[in-house]
C-alpha cells in the first residue's frame, strides 16, 4: 500500500483562508492598489513567443544582488518568500531536527519545517508580543537547526532589534537563522547587512507586499554563498516564471511607486489604529502594512457583520480577541472605520451594559455570546466599498 511520509499524516491540510466573495480583501496583507502601472504595462506588452520559452532566473538574481548591494551568489529568487522558507527547510532539516518559532506568527513556519520532519519548539512571544530573546536562547539545544524570525512580525506589526537577531545567531551557530522580511519595506528594519559576516543568516524578501505582485510569486532568498549554493542544488530551475521575472524588472526600476505606497500606507495605518483606539479597541504598534486590533467577546460579531458588508478581515484566533487588519489606501480605511462605528453604535444601543467597551476578550468570545445581538441588528445600510 502506498503510503506518504509518517511526518506528512501529522500535518493538517493548510487552506488560506482567501474569502473569495470579499469586495474589499483585508485579511491577507496584499496591497489593495497592486503593482506599479509600469509593471503592469510591461506585463502587457509580452509577446507570445516569450512565453513559449523557459524562463533564466539569473538574470534576475544578478539584478536583485546589485539592487539590495549583495553578491549574486549570495541570492536565489524564489516561488514567494514562501518557497524561500520552503527551501531552508529542506536545505537544513533532518527527521527529529528541531526548529524555534515564537507564536504568535506566520503559519507556514511550523508546517514547512513539520513537513521536513522536524520537532516545533515553540517559545511564546512575552507582554504585547515582545520578542522573547532570553527564553529564545534558552531553548536552543544541540539538535536545533533552524530559528525563525519575523521583522517585522505577523500578525503582531512588532519589530525585532537587530541586535536581538544577531546575538541569537551568535548563540546558536549550528542553527540557520531564518529572518523574514516580507514587511521591510513598511519597516526599514534589516539584517541584510549581516549576510555572509555571520554565515547562519539568511533573510528572506517578497514582492508580494510593499510592491504589489502577490500573484506574480516572486520571492528572494539571501544568505552566505555556501547556503545559497546548498539550495541551488535542490530549487527547481524554473521555479519562477517569465510573467514574474519580465514585472521583477520593472518593478525594481519603479521606485518611486514603491516609497509612494509605502508612504500612504504608514499614514493610513497611524490614521487608522488611532481611530480604532478611539472605539476603544486595543491596537499594537505596528510596521507592517497591517494592524492587530482586539475586539474582544465581539470579535466574531464584527467579523461577520464586516464580511456581510462586503469587507473581510482576518480573524487571529492564536492572539484572543484579535483581528488583523490589512492596510489599504486611505478611503478604503475610511469605510472600514465608518461600518465598524456603526456595528459598534448597534452593538450598544442594544442596551447591553456588559457590551462596551468591547475590547477585553472573555468567555462570551467562545460561547458567541455577542454574535446574536450584532446579527440581529444587521446594518440597515450596506454602503458598497468606493475606493
Ligand atoms: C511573514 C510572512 N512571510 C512570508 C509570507 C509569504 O509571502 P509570499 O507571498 O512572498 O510567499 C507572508 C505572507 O503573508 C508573510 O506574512
Amino acid at each position: 500500500m502506498l503510503k506518504p511520509r509518517k511526518c506528512l499524516l501529522e500535518i493538517r491540510e493548510y487552506h488560506s483562508p482567501l474569502s473569495g466573495e470579499a469586495k474589499l480583501r483585508l485579511d491577507m496583507n496584499e496591497s489593495t492598489t497592486g503593482c506599479s502601472p509600469r509593471v503592469l504595462a510591461k506585463l502587457q506588452a509580452m509577446d507570445a513567443k516569450k512565453l513559449g520559452l523557459y524562463p533564466p532566473r539569473e538574470p534576475g538574481e544578478q539584478l536583485v544582488a546589485s539592487f539590495l548591494g549583495v553578491g549574486p551568489a549570495q541570492v536565489i529568487l524564489t516561488n514567494g518568500a514562501d518557497e524561500a522558507i520552503d527551501l531552508v527547510c529542506r536545505g537544513y532539516l533532518e527527521a527529529d531536527d528541531e526548529v524555534i518559532v515564537v507564536p504568535p506568527t506566520f503559519a507556514m513556519y511550523e508546517v514547512l519545517a513539520q513537513a521536513a520532519g522536524a520537532k516545533i519548539i515553540r517559545v511564546p512571544a512575552g507582554e504585547d508580543f515582545a520578542f522573547p530573546l532570553d527564553e529564545v536562547i534558552a531553548a536552543v539545544t544541540p539538535r536545533t537547526r533552524i530559528i525563525f524570525i519575523t521583522n517585522p512580525n505577523n500578525p503582531t506589526g512588532v519589530a525585532i532589534n537587530r541586535f536581538t537577531i544577531v546575538r541569537i545567531a551568535q548563540a546558536a551557530p549550528d542553527a540557520a537563522v531564518l529572518v523574514d522580511e516580507a514587511y521591510f519595506e513598511f519597516c526599514g528594519q534589516s539584517v541584510l547587512d549581516q549576510v555572509g559576516k555571520l554565515k547562519n543568516i539568511f533573510v528572506a524578501r517578497t514582492f508580494s507586499k510593499a510592491y504589489g505582485m502577490a500573484g506574480m510569486r516572486m520571492g528572494v532568498l539571501i544568505g552566505a554563498s555556501e547556503h545559497i549554493s546548498v539550495v541551488r542544488r535542490m530549487c527547481p530551475p524554473f521555479n519562477v516564471n517569465t510573467c514574474a521575472l519580465e514585472a521583477l524588472r520593472e518593478a525594481l526600476t519603479d521606485r518611486q511607486f514603491v516609497a509612494d505606497i509605502v508612504k500612504q500606507v504608514k499614514e493610513s495605518r497611524e490614521w487608522l489604529q488611532k481611530e480604532l483606539e478611539e472605539l476603544g479597541f486595543k491596537c499594537w504598534p505596528s510596521q507592517g502594512n497591517f494592524v492587530l486590533c482586539r475586539f474582544g467577546h465581539h470579535k466574531q460579531a464584527i467579523l461577520e457583520t464586516m464580511l456581510e458588508c462586503g469587507v473581510s478581515l482576518r480573524d487571529r484566533p492564536d492572539c484572543p480577541g484579535c483581528v488583523r487588519i490589512s492596510i489599504g489606501t486611505q478611503k478604503e480605511m475610511e469605510h472600514v472605520v465608518y461600518l465598524l462605528k456603526e456595528i459598534t453604535a448597534r452593538i450598544a444601543s442594544a442596551n447591553d451594559p456588559e457590551i462596551m467597551p468591547p475590547s477585553e476578550p472573555n468567555a462570551a468570545e467562545a460561547n458567541g455570546g455577542a454574535t446574536k445581538v450584532v446579527t440581529e441588528a444587521k446594518l440597515a445600510a450596506k454602503p458598497e466599498v468606493k475606493p
